[in-house]
Parts: C-alpha cells; structure tokens; sequence
C-alpha cells in the first residue's frame, strides 16, 4: 500500500520495508502490518493528542515516575515545550511498559523501538499466521474460558508484581494467539504504587475479565480474584507465581473490640458528667450556663 505519512521517516531510516495493510482503526492509534527484512510486524502510530480521548486523563499519570528531571520540570510548567514534553512522556508510557512486562513474563508483543512516535512490535498471528483476533472476536468452550482466564489472572499478577495495572482491560485488548491470550494497548497503564486510584483500576480490569470469561463459563463469575490480588500486594505478599484461590473474605471483625468498649464507656460518662453540670446550672442562681 501507499506509505502513511506518518511511517515515511521509519522507511527512509530503514526500519520499514514495505507497508502490508492497515488494520482497524483503534480509538487512540491507527496499526499498520508492515514487513521490516523477513518478518512482519505491527506499526503502532499514535494519534494527535487532541484527537485521543480518556486515557490521558490525569488519574491514569499520577505516580508516574518521570526519569528525565529536566523534563518533568518543563512538564510542570504547562508551557507549550512543557505540553511536548508531557505528550512524549505519554507515548513512551507504552513502549517502557511493553519492556517492562515482557521482562516480567507477562505475554505481550515483542517490543521492537519506538521511533517518530511510531511503536514497532510483534505481530500477534493465529495458528496459520493471519492476525490474531481479539477475545471480542472467538467463541469459547467453557474449559477454553477457564484456562485462558487463569492466564489472563496470571499474567495481572506478574504485571501488578512488576508495578503496572493495565488501566483499560478488556476483551478488545487482548488478542488469541494458539498459545492464548495476549495484553495489548498499554500506553495508560497505571503506576501501581504511586497512583491513589490503582486499587479501583484493578478492580475493574480484573472484573471486566472475569464478566467475559463468564459468559461461557458462569461459574467463574462468583471468582473475586482483583481483591484478592490486591490485598496480597498492600501487604508485599504477591509473587510472580501466586497461586490465588479466587476468594476473598472482606475483613469484617472489630479489630480490637475492648478498646471499642472503653470508647463507647468513656462517651457514657462524659454524657453522665454533661447532664450533671446541666442539672447543677438549673438551680436559680443567676449564672448564664455554658456550654462545654
Ligand atoms: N501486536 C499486535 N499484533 C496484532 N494485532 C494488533 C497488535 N497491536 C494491535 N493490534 C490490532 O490493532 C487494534 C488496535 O490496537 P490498540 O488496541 O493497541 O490501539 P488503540 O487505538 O489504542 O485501541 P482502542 O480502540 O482500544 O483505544 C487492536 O484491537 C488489534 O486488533
Ligand atoms: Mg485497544
């Protein structure tokens, strides 16, 4: 096909041989299978920020740790080189953390750079080499759902392990290779540590899985595996290799029920005290009664 403008500076480097085909325009990105040498791979290019919609809202960057000083003080200043500078911090948000997470054991595309704002990775294939589908797209038998939940669960583990929640899993981002699934889409994905909404984020990845997974296999929807990972993790529990169980039993007891007691036996008295003085200040003296 015709070369994008946006992938002519990959092929005048020579990182992109031929561009194949393009594949569904995404909401964020539009992806090319391009050939670079002998093997064929998916070109990520990234659309104009003002064209992006939710991901970069605010709540997915908190934590972030930005390495480069200089430029997390442009960023703090709101300058236009500031606003280039956070626009770039964001595109690499997806590149660091498909390293990060392939390092991590978790399954997704291969990184393979990050040039011009374009992303080159892996190609995700079926069996017969064709572009993998995504989990919206297949029909599974319940044993089917069960395994690829558990990978799916797993490999939320091993990101959570290595600092990350995803931020926006759901079955169109996760594609079927004949192995199993495969996480894609990672620019927004969420500093574990750092970001006050990372438990609500997990929550609703884990949930998003598990909702789908059990449409074909409705036992697995009772399973409260994000809660449980959590709750594991706050306490630097969790290990690449956990095994969770996928219950959770809220911590409901009263954690130390004789101190409530001295506190409920405490507010009686200053009640008792209050009438007290109340009663006293009754009696005609004249005194304006005050209040305590
Ligand atoms: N490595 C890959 N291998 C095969 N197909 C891919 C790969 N990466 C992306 N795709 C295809 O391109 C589509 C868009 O990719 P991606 O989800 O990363 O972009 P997006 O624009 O951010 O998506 P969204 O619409 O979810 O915001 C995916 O749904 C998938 O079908
Ligand atoms: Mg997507």
């Amino acid at each position: 096909m015709k070369i994008p403008k946006r992938l002519q500076p990959l092929v005048d480097d020579g990182m992109i041989d031929e561009v194949l085909v393009q594949l569904m325009s995404g909401k964020e990105a539009q992806v090319y299978v391009v050939r670079c040498g002998d093997e064929v791979r998916c070109a990520k290019v990234f659309k104009e920020a003002k064209q992006r919609s939710f991901k970069q809202a605010v709540q997915y960057q908190e934590g972030r740790k930005e390495r480069n000083s200089r430029r997390s003080r442009a960023m703090a200043k709101k300058t236009r080189y500031g606003q280039k500078e956070q626009e770039q911090a964001w595109l690499n948000a997806e590149v660091d953390a498909l390293y990060r997470l392939a390092s991590a054991g978790v399954r997704v595309p291969e990184p393979h750079g990050f040039v011009d704002g374009v992303l080159l990775m892996e190609m995700i294939t079926d069996a017969e080499g064709n572009v993998a589908p995504r989990l919206d797209e297949v029909t599974l038998t319940p044993e089917q759902a069960e395994t690829y939940y558990a990978k799916v669960i797993q490999d939320v583990v091993r990101m959570l392990c290595a600092g990350l929640i995803h931020g926006d899993l759901s079955e169109f981002n996760v594609l079927v290779d004949s192995s199993g699934p495969v996480i894609i889409d990672l620019p927004q994905a969420v500093d574990a540590a750092g970001n006050n909404s990372a438990a609500a984020m997990l929550y609703r990845d884990v949930n998003n899985m598990r909702n789908y997974f059990g449409q074909f296999a409705p036992a697995l929807l009772t399973t409260e595996y994000g809660k449980e990972m959590w709750a594991l993790y706050e306490t630097g529990e969790l290990h690449p290799d956990s095994k969770l169980t996928g219950h959770f039993d809220a911590d409901t007891h009263i954690a130390n029920v004789d101190e409530l007691m001295e506190v409920i036996d405490d507010a009686k008295e200053e009640e008792a005290d209050r009438q007290a003085r109340m009663r006293d200040d009754d009696d005609d003296d004249g005194e304006i009664p005050q209040p305590y």
